[in-house]
């Protein structure tokens, strides 16, 4: 029975967390949809002890994965997006803070002395590059980022073995700045000029300063790093698709579950991350930046071809729904089909994963389509009960001030949520 427990000691444990200061590492890069890091520092403690493995198959920008190092438990997690798995690498590795300060200033100083004129030289690919990023601001985005390339490419102060590693430091910090030095709104979710920004470019009010921001990043993402006691806590993060991926190796390995999944036909996360992928030449073209979207849960871009015949699952409560649904919207029916289908492909796999007894914790919100309300944290439930695990608990997540943003832009764009839920699964003993 899924049923709203208002009195669940969890949520109390929660709330608790949610009172203590949080590490300054879960700013070092924007990203929507980023889970509050008291959800998983709270149950990272009540459910594992240190050297445990925590697993997240929706990494994102590694909120689970950075509190999982902290607390010196070791983390396996998923991503589809190359440039979020990169963002969550960069933030739980080990970063020696006196060298990261000594390449600061090398690299700077390349910069500040590099006096090539980079006018000529080939940007990246972005669709309409003129549009978002003026001429003056490509230059200076190029002119760090090969400033960054040349200095890796030579320098004797870091072992061969963590080039890379200092390398996608710096050039994860610039990713941080670049909707900043866009002409992007950024209060928007999704990248766009918006009127706001026009006025605010008439009135000259607009200044932006590349180089001043970049310093000022690598500055106060260099100081983030203090956070991590025990260098050796293991993380891996996988680039790949959650539903598909063979986790085998791992098999009843892991300690527990934080995550919190995609909401049906709601984020287009690709979007928002848009800019910086293409600046950073994660995505080259309109057809691969298409083919990773196709490839996220919970995308809403469908084909008239896709939709033809709706399929069902075999969940008689979803059946209903995906029933109901075409009824009203073919295109909203099979989004939900494939939404649920896939989602069912990841529980089946992180019920492989975990070992008997330990606990999944997932943040879900509910969606509405077409103004039907989807319950599905309800309907998550019943498909994880079907593979290896019961309800423990569910309670209701209050949305805090600082997701604000996304509340917002829940409410303007999709039409979505009614409420925010914490739902605790336990893996059963099969014997
Ligand atoms: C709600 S966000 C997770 C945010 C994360 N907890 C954080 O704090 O940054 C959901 C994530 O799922 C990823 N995603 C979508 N489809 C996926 C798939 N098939 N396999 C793995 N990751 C996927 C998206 O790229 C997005 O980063």
């Amino acid at each position: 029975m899924f049923k709203i427990n208002t009195d669940s000691k969890y949520s109390r444990i929660l709330n608790d967390e949610k009172e203590k200061e949080r590490a300054k590492m879960h700013s070092f890069h924007r990203y929507y949809g980023k889970l509050i890091p008291a959800i998983p520092s709270a149950f990272i403690q009540e459910f594992t002890q240190k050297g445990d493995w925590v697993f997240d198959p929706f990494t994102g920008s590694g909120t689970t994965a950075v509190e999982s190092k902290k607390l010196q438990r070791n983390f396996l997690g998923v991503e589809i997006n190359p440039l979020s798995a990169e963002i969550a690498r960069v933030k739980t590795t080990s970063l020696d803070i006196e060298l990261l300060e000594t390449v600061n200033n090398e690299i700077i100083r390349k910069i500040e002395e590099d006096r090539r004129d980079y006018s000529d030289h080939e940007k990246p690919y972005i669709t309409n590059r003129e549009h978002w990023f003026k001429e003056f601001v490509q230059e200076d985005l190029l002119k760090i980022q090969k400033n960054i390339n040349e200095y890796f490419a030579m320098t004797d102060k870091i072992d061969c073995g963590e080039i890379d590693q200092y390398r996608n430091f710096y050039l994860i910090v610039l990713s941080a700045i670049i909707k900043n030095a866009s002409n992007a709104d950024t209060r928007h979710v999704f990248p766009g000029v918006s009127k706001r920004m026009r006025a605010l470019e008439a009135e000259g009010k607009i200044n932006i300063d590349v180089l001043g921001s970049y310093k000022r990043a690598l500055k106060s993402r260099t100081q983030m790093f203090d956070i991590y006691e025990n260098k050796n806590s293991a993380v891996e993060i996988i680039e790949g698709d959650s539903s598909l991926i063979d986790l085998k190796e791992y098999s009843n390995k892991m300690d527990l579950i934080v995550t919190n999944p995609p909401y049906i036909s709601s984020v287009r996360y690709i979007e928002t991350l848009k800019l910086e992928m293409y600046w950073l030449e994660e995505i080259k073209s309109p057809e691969e930046y298409k083919k990773l979207g196709d490839k996220m849960i919970g995308n809403d871009r469908l084909h008239k071809h896709e939709y033809e015949t709706i399929g069902h699952t075999g969940y008689k409560e979803i059946n209903d729904i995906i029933d109901m649904m075409q009824a009203i919207d073919k295109k909203s029916a099979k989004i939900i089909e494939k939404y649920f289908k896939d989602m069912e492909k990841v529980i089946i796999n992180m019920s492989g994963l975990l070992k008997e007894n330990k606990k999944a914790v997932l943040k879900i919100s509910d969606s509405k389509m077409k103004r039907q309300k989807i319950e599905t944290g309800k309907l998550l439930t019943i498909i994880a009960e079907a593979n290896g695990f019961k309800l423990k608990d569910v309670f209701l997540d209050k949305i805090n001030n600082n997701s604000r943003t996304l509340t917002t832009y829940r409410n303007t764009y999709s039409d979505i949520i009614t409420h925010d839920y914490i739902v605790i699964w336990e893996k059963m003993n099969v014997r």
